[in-house]
């Protein structure tokens, strides 16, 4: 199968060497090709260049005219939550009435509501709302995306969230990866008793999560309140025991050290950042961990955002990620994720696009098959609808403007 899109008005985020992540100064360019074509060949993209270029003998099975629109990588969302049962709009009421996410956690509601809610629902139910989540992302223009476990909080609720996982890995469209994060808060019946949750996440969770293959990656909420350095470390080097590399949530609430610990096992990211300081800019520099940033949860929660600026103006990489879950942040919109790192952490249109493509690939380990234009990479592009520029996308933050999104190389959206 052949699919041709011809007469791009922009193509954007082209390689001819792929990168595994674009870092500092070097994030502020997105490669493009004025008036264009990309050719895609089964799952993968075949080759790309000018119009003028396009040999005239060149048949496809299927032709899209982008006359006046732009193509992009599809987007990468290194950082969902996106399985979960229900919603919590009652306790976005309470925020307005002016409790904080810790204090909502501390009455039992937050993440532990939403466990209640999992335990309660089927395999089925869990799997068909997910469902529903991943088509909108999808529409959205997402096509990859990383998801956590974290609401089941018992061997076999975690393990029913990382089924759910898996059932959407090999039924949707867009390339998934699962993380574990049992250790996401301490659940009620271990209240009191937090190093025998540890104990149970390393001695019988990790293992029977690896011995059905059901993640990739391990996460610990590494933060005032809910998860130390030293209990992060531990369950780190017990998944590193069964090949799981770590990502971990930290610095959202405290300067918790969550970063640092981070790099010392080699992460593959740490994410959300909102209170990072000079020496946990120090200590990534250099390292393959990579900065992930939530801006949907500093916009959702009304906090501080982090210092995004410094830490490219200090020469790191930065992703981006929709954190998408029912406490912090409802939506998984990667387009209004541009719009708030573009906005209110100051990054230009350039830099937010490398954060949510070839960064957010890297972030989730799929920087060599996704995240770019390149041969050989998967066909994973958005077409937007006719736009003025590429900054239109951030600017017009509410506005619809996907035309088409192609996953594997086959069109799964379609635009009104
Ligand atoms: O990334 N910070 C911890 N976990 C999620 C929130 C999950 C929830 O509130 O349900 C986050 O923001
Ligand atoms: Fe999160």
């Amino acid at each position: 199968m052949k699919l041709l899109i011809k007469n791009i008005g922009e193509l954007y985020q082209v390689e001819d060497k792929p990168r595994m992540m674009v870092c500092g100064k070097d994030m502020a360019s997105l490669p493009c090709i004025k008036d264009a074509y990309l050719l895609m060949e089964d799952e993968c993209i075949a080759s790309f260049g000018t119009m003028s270029s396009l040999p005239p003998t060149l048949r496809a099975d299927e032709v899209i005219d982008a006359t006046g629109k732009i193509v992009l990588p599809a987007f990468c969302d290194s950082h969902t939550h996106l399985v979960y049962a229900g919603s919590r709009e009652i306790e976005f009421i309470d925020k307005i009435n002016g409790l904080s996410y810790e204090e909502i956690a501390q009455r039992g509601g937050g993440i532990l509501n939403s466990s209640q809610r999992l335990h309660e629902a089927t395999e089925d139910e869990l799997y068909e709302q997910a469902l529903v989540r991943v088509n909108e992302m999808i529409g959205m223009g997402t096509g990859a995306a990383e998801i956590k476990s974290g609401y089941g909080l018992s061997t076999e609720d975690e393990l029913k969230m990382l089924r759910v996982i898996k059932r959407l890995c090999e039924t949707a469209p867009l390339t998934i990866r699962a993380t574990f994060l049992g250790a996401h808060v301490v659940p009620v019946d271990y209240k009191g008793r937090q190093a025998a949750y540890v104990d149970l996440i390393v001695n019988e969770m990790i293992p029977a999560v690896a011995s059905e293959g059901l993640a990739d990656f391990v996460d610990c909420f590494c933060d005032k309140g809910f998860f130390t350095c030293e209990e992060t470390e531990r369950i780190m080097i017990a998944g590193a025991r069964y090949g799981m590399r770590p990502k971990i949530h930290a610095n959202e609430l405290a300067l918790s050290g969550g970063i640092q610990i981070g790099v010392k096992h080699n992460a593959l990211s740490v994410d959300h950042l909102e209170f990072t300081g000079d020496a946990e800019i120090e200590a990534l520099k250099g390292s393959g961990t990579m900065p992930t940033l939530l801006p949907g949860a500093a916009f959702f929660l009304g906090m501080n955002y982090p210092p995004a600026r410094k830490m490219i103006d200090s020469g790191l990489p930065i992703a981006l990620a929709s954190d998408y879950n029912p406490g912090s942040s409802p939506s998984g919109s990667m387009k209004f994720i541009l719009s708030l790192a573009t906005i209110n952490m100051k990054l230009t249109p350039e830099e937010a696009i490398n954060a949510a493509t070839i960064n957010s690939a890297y972030a989730m380990g799929i920087s060599d098959s996704h995240g770019s234009i390149c041969v050989g990479k998967r066909a994973n592009v958005l077409i937007t609808k006719k736009i003025s520029s590429l900054y239109f996308l951030p600017y017009a933050y509410t506005s619809d403007l996907i035309d088409c999104v192609i996953l594997g190389g086959r069109v799964v959206f379609r635009g009104k």
